[in-house]
């Protein structure tokens, strides 16, 4: 196996690196380097914790911005993983609104203002619409999420997503290689899906800025359309978790650790509590509906077509 880099696009708490790492060692296939892309300085000393928990894992090299965490001068082959992380990525939120004549309508961005308040005190915000349209109107346009028939009045669009696609792109383009991205959302998205969490709950995006998990649905057509512009380079999308998953052998895998657990020498108890467990957690990642991981969490894949179809996408047109 050639030597590659692994990318991590906000690895969180890391515990899908330290899921991962031990695997992929099993299989001989450890990356000679690991690139971490965190913003959060809280964040990246959690996932250092977290990786000085495993023997044998590479040291991390942390980015804070993407051109440094895609700018490593060792042009080895990359794998990027990207979980959870377009989601976090700002989005435009546009409304269409009639215009002045009334015969056509116009679309118009969702602004943040600061309310005036005879009392100042902790500042207090609210949406307003742009007076002309803006770029992100023009970007819409592009990707021909606006057309004259659009009949949703409220579209995102995701600037960010979309150049950091690109970008990735064009990297695996020069090096080779591919990027997993997995997130929820879906090829074609209307509506607003912006969405503030705090402590698991669904909060007002404008009451705590900086303290609330802002989110969005991720828009994978846009994604596509952006990679798209680099040759020969495309993205496959949006298969669900539990599809991608099936296809790659979770219900095998399952069965034979299922096997593995009933084999061991442990009271029956033990086994049916391990069994029991082992069940929660394939629910979880391959079930259905709302709970549930698997309908809800896509999965879309960015690599060049002349390498062909990657594994789980056969037989998909997207
Ligand atoms: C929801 S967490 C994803 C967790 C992790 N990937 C996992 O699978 O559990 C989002 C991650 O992206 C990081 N992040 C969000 N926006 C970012 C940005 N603009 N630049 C760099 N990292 C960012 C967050 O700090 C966090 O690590």
């Amino acid at each position: 196996m050639r030597d590659f880099e692994l990318i991590e696009l906000g690895p969180g708490t890391g515990r899908l690196l330290t899921d991962l790492l031990p695997t992929v060692q099993k299989l001989r296939a450890s990356p000679a380097s690991l690139t971490l892309f965190e913003a959060s300085s809280e964040l990246r000393q959690v996932q250092s914790k977290a990786l000085a928990t495993l023997s044998n894992a590479p040291k991390p090299r942390w980015a804070s911005t993407l051109s440094e965490a895609l700018d490593n001068p060792n042009e080895q082959p990359v794998i990027i993983i990207a979980h959870e992380f377009f989601d976090a990525l700002p989005v435009h939120v546009l409304h269409k609104v009639p215009s002045k004549t009334g015969t056509e309508s116009q679309w118009r961005e969702q602004l943040v203002d600061i309310v005036e308040d005879p009392n100042p005190g902790e500042p207090q915000f609210r949406f307003v619409l742009s007076r002309a349209a803006t770029p992100a109107v023009a970007l819409a346009q592009s990707v021909c999420t606006i057309q004259p028939q659009t009949d949703s009045k409220v579209l995102e669009v995701c600037a960010d997503g979309m150049s950091t696609a690109r970008r990735l792109a064009e990297l695996i383009h020069r090096r080779g290689g591919a990027a997993l991205i997995i997130d929820y959302g879906s090829d074609t998205l209307r509506g607003n899906t912006v969405r503030a969490l705090s402590k698991h709950a669904i909060t007002d995006v404008l009451a705590s800025p900086g303290e609330s998990d802002i989110t969005a649905d991720v828009n994978f057509g846009h994604l596509r359309h952006a990679v798209s512009g680099v040759p020969s380079m495309r993205l496959w999308s949006s298969i669900s978790q539990r599809e991608f998953l099936l296809r790659l052998g979770a219900a095998e895998r399952f069965r034979m650790i299922a096997r593995s657990v009933v084999a061991t020498d442990e009271s029956d108890e033990e086994i049916d509590n391990r069994l029991l467990r082992l069940q929660q957690d394939y629910d979880r990642i391959v079930g259905v509906g709302e709970q549930n991981m698997g309908t809800v969490y896509k999965v879309a894949v960015i690599a060049n077509e002349k390498e062909g179809v990657p594994f789980g996408f056969a037989n998909r047109s997207g």
